[in-house]
């Protein structure tokens, strides 16, 4: 595999901050800025999931929960990082996500362990379709396809997790 899913927060340097998108054309941007709009509150409502799936019986789930929770504000910080580059604002609707999450994961968690890692594999499913529709059909710039490119491999890595722990569950 291409990308270390080991690491679910990258280092990221001062440097690695900058203005972007003023070689692209006005059609571009607007795809760029719909498709950045979209993964950044996909990406508030994944990380408030983990969050709210998260236990306290102090279980190998939990401890898996937390890392993942831990890697979606990685991405989600990732795409609010790219909106600010590129002179944008987050969504004034993301709250909307936020509420879905919070309903994903405190319902899940109420009804058990079987139905977080049922809940993850739902979500993380659609989300790598949705990461390869917008990977295929938007000009990136080079360095935010390749931090989407290894948001995509994390969600891959997260239905693997969740699919090896319902098969011994
Ligand atoms: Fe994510
Ligand atoms: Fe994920």
């Amino acid at each position: 595999m291409k990308h270390d899913i080991g690491i679910i927060r990258p280092p990221m340097r001062d440097a690695d901050v900058t203005l972007r998108g003023g070689s692209a054309g006005a059609a571009d941007l607007a795809r760029i800025r719909k498709g950045l709009l979209t993964l950044h509150t996909l990406e508030l409502m994944a990380a408030n999931i983990y969050r709210c799936q998260i236990g306290s019986g102090r279980t190998e789930l939990d401890r898996a929960l937390v890392a993942a929770m831990c890697n979606e504000m990685t991405h989600h910080q990732d795409f609010q990082v790219k909106l600010y580059e590129h002179g944008w604002r987050p969504s004034p609707f993301r709250w909307a996500y936020w509420i879905v999450g919070w309903c994903l994961g405190t319902f899940s968690r109420l009804r058990g362990p079987k139905a977080i890692l049922k809940t993850g594999v739902w979500v993380e499913t659609k989300a790598v379709h949705h990461y390869s529709e917008l990977l295929g059909r938007i000009p990136w710039d080079p360095e935010t396809r390749a931090v989407i490119e290894k948001d995509q491999a994390d969600e891959y890595g997260h239905i693997e997790r969740w699919k090896g722990m319902l098969r011994d569950a």
